[in-house]
């Protein structure tokens, strides 16, 4: 069956708020990580009879709905899990919040690596908890975890650790070894480990495969809480279905805990798309990754060609999110230059990062908008 990535949709006018923020400026949006897609053609035929039926009462998942997400983990990265151990949320941003409030007191630490997406460090602060971090360091043509930092910016006060597995804004897979001895510093300062993985299911690089750090041993099971979502792969984040997993009842139950009453339901759409996504929607997976590989392709090699001032440090092995590193150009505000210009991108600094050193660049549309964005930025970098 073939997939059609290459229309350019009308988001223009829309409810989106990639294209609103914009609006009557001649920006193309590479910001925000929703992609210029029309959802898979399962997902939308699904939501189409949840339509037509009519009724839009208080939702609860169906049967079909959970065994869609147990059986998806099951094939796809061979972890079975107990369908008691889902816990529904509308966001992972919101799972980010309430795993900070179970898990850390006020004044308590949650550490996590950097340059990271900037809830990992706003969470916690949303709740008076502090944020720590230690940074990536760049070897051997990789983002490396610095261990030596790691340990140092752990104390006694730090509770909970925060993964991005795979990475934003890196694009990084992280391999066996390093998720088990992530595991093994959590398990040595009695740390709870929230592993964020809604880009798990966009692995680009294809001898990589994604690994669910609770999946690998059951000492990292029992103190880990899995965030998950059909959102960023089936491009449904606006429908707000997204859930936790966690093995360990004792912790299962203080996120239930913290969660009362103030997380809302998972809506009777989200739950019919969520369904169509883990079940009816692989072929159509697939041919994404292979549009998005092409996308990455056509990317790097532009980059290299046409912009040697920016670079890509490091591969890109999933995500469709780019990390561009361009310190070599100098520019004091490079979003607000590429602005001027009509490519609409994502500061650094937000992330983590220095000021001006690097942007992130959503290449989760189709080839056309992505060939203009990037000549829209030749021309940027030429006119500075
Ligand atoms: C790592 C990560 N977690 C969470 C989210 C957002 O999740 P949600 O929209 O479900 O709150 C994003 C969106 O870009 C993300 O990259």
């Amino acid at each position: 069956m073939h997939f059609d990535f290459d229309t350019v949709p009308a988001r223009l006018g829309t409810d989106s708020q990639k294209w609103q923020k914009y609006a009557g400026r001649d920006i193309l949006p590479l910001w925000v990580a929703d992609m210029d897609f029309k959802s898979s053609p399962a997902i939308i035929a699904a939501l189409h009879d949840r339509v037509a039926h009519g009724i839009f009462g208080y939702a609860r998942p169906v049967k079909s709905t959970v065994d869609a997400v147990v059986d998806a983990l099951q094939r796809n990265y061979a972890w079975k899990i107990d369908p008691a151990w889902i816990v529904w949320l509308p966001g992972l941003v919101c799972g980010l919040n309430i795993t900070a409030q179970a898990f850390a007191q006020a004044g308590e630490e949650v550490l996590t690596l950097t340059p990271v997406y900037p809830p990992f460090m706003s969470a916690p602060k949303n709740s008076a908890r502090l944020s720590t971090q230690a940074a990536f360091v760049l070897r051997d043509g990789h983002w490396q975890i610095d261990w030596d930092a790691l340990a140092r910016a752990v104390t006694p006060r730090t509770k909970l650790f925060y993964l991005c597995n795979p990475h934003n804004p890196l694009a990084r897979v992280w391999r066996r070894e390093e998720l088990i001895r992530l595991g093994e510093f959590c398990a040595q300062h009695h740390l709870v480990l929230c592993s964020d993985e809604i880009h798990c299911d966009l692995i680009l690089d294809p001898t990589l495969h994604h690994l669910p750090a609770a999946s690998l041993l059951p000492e990292i099971s029992v103190r880990t809480v899995t965030l998950m979502a059909p959102s960023k792969t089936y491009n449904v984040p606006g429908l707000g279905t997204s859930f936790a997993i966690i093995s360990d009842p004792a912790l299962r139950a203080q996120f239930i805990r913290a969660s009362a009453g103030v997380v809302a339901e998972v809506t009777a759409l989200g739950f019919t798309a969520c369904e169509a996504a883990y079940r009816d929607s692989e072929a159509w997976r697939q041919a994404l990754l292979t549009y998005l590989r092409g996308n990455r392709d056509f990317l790097l090699d532009y980059l290299a060609r046409e912009i040697p001032g920016i670079r890509v440090e490091a591969p890109i092995e999933a995500t469709y999110l780019a990390w561009l590193n361009l310190e070599a150009l100098h520019l004091a505000d490079p979003v607000a230059h590429f602005e001027t210009h009509g490519v609409g991108l994502s500061e650094g600094a937000y992330f983590g990062a220095p000021k001006g050193h690097y942007v992130r660049l959503n290449f989760g549309c189709p080839r056309a908008t992505l060939a203009e964005a990037l000549h829209r930025m030749k021309t940027a970098v030429a006119a500075r």
